[in-house]
């Protein structure tokens, strides 16, 4: 599946967030990275339709506006970057919500199995009966994933998907999403800080900075010390290893926000 945007431009009433976004992905796995606030969760709230920009979206071809509500339902899947809900419900219904669209006014034999095989899919059986706000956070969010991937998305949004994940589950969350892209042909966009999780899993690399993009190509094109530098106003050590991916260790601020010659020193002692 083929995203391109053209011209895509953005303002929160009249506060512009970006002006003429332009960019073509395609099946594979994309890093949205930059600093805070530079416009990720808007650009990809926009391509998700929950935000309405000027310009044009195209999925293969075709204007998101020519296309039907349950077309563009059926194709995309954005998980935001905080997922909360106030119902109380158990996580087999939170999951049986993700297929809504598709279900009639009865749930049928077919949707039940559909959300018992992704749980087991994503080793969250044993979740099933408990109730999603008694979930711990990492839990909550595993059940969110699962959410936004049940309905077999051809392009999948994510916004910092791994957040409150630990270790081992960001490690097994980037191999599945790896896995579901290549077999599945989904364009997947990721928004993440993690820039050595994005070096070793994402294809392609767009990096975003105050609204604009400043960077996009494979992980060694773009993950550079300069790009960096001038991106997160860090100096930062990268090294390139033998599978030919970008390590990228911080070293230091090049603007300390918090310990500049200027800053008031004793705020913190009266
Ligand atoms: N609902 C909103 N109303 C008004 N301004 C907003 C709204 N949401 C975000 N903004 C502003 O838009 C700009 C971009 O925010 P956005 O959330 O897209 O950044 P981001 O790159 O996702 O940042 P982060 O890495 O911190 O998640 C920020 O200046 C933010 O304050
Ligand atoms: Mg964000």
């Amino acid at each position: 599946m083929k995203l391109e945007t053209n011209d895509l431009t953005f303002s929160y009433n009249s506060h512009p967030i970006f002006d003429d976004i332009n960019f073509k992905i395609d099946s594979r796995i994309t890093a949205l990275i930059g600093p805070n606030a530079a416009g990720k969760s808007t650009l990809l709230k926009c391509i998700a339709g929950t935000l309405d920009p000027k310009g044009i979206i195209l999925i293969d071809g075709t204007n998101v506006e020519d296309m039907s509500r349950k077309d563009l339902v059926n194709i995309r899947s954005y998980l935001p970057q905080e997922s909360e809900t106030n119902a109380s419900l158990t996580v087999f219904e939170t999951l049986l919500l993700g297929l809504v669209h598709s279900l009639s006014w009865k749930v049928g034999q077919e949707d039940i199995e559909v959300v018992s095989n992704v749980m087991k899919y994503m080793g969250i059986e044993d979740l099933a009966l408990k109730n999603i706000n008694k979930l711990s956070g990492g839990q909550k969010q595993m059940v969110f994933i699962t959410q936004s991937l049940i309905r077999d998305p051809k392009l999948l949004l994510l916004d910092e998907p791994t957040n409150g994940l630990d270790l081992q589950h960001q490690l097994e969350f980037f191999e599945l999403i790896k896995k579901i892209t290549m077999e599945r042909g989904t364009t997947t966009i990721i928004a993440l800080h993690d820039l050595n999780l994005a070096a070793r899993y994402a294809d392609n690399i767009v990096v975003m900075t105050k609204g604009e993009i400043y960077a996009t190509g494979s992980p060694s094109s773009v993950l550079t010390q300069e790009t960096i530098r001038d991106v997160y106003g860090i100096n930062a050590h990268v090294s390139i290893d033998n599978d030919g991916i970008p390590w990228i260790k911080p070293l230091n601020s090049i603007t300390n926000r918090y310990f500049s010659s200027n800053s008031n020193s004793n705020l913190f002692i009266e």
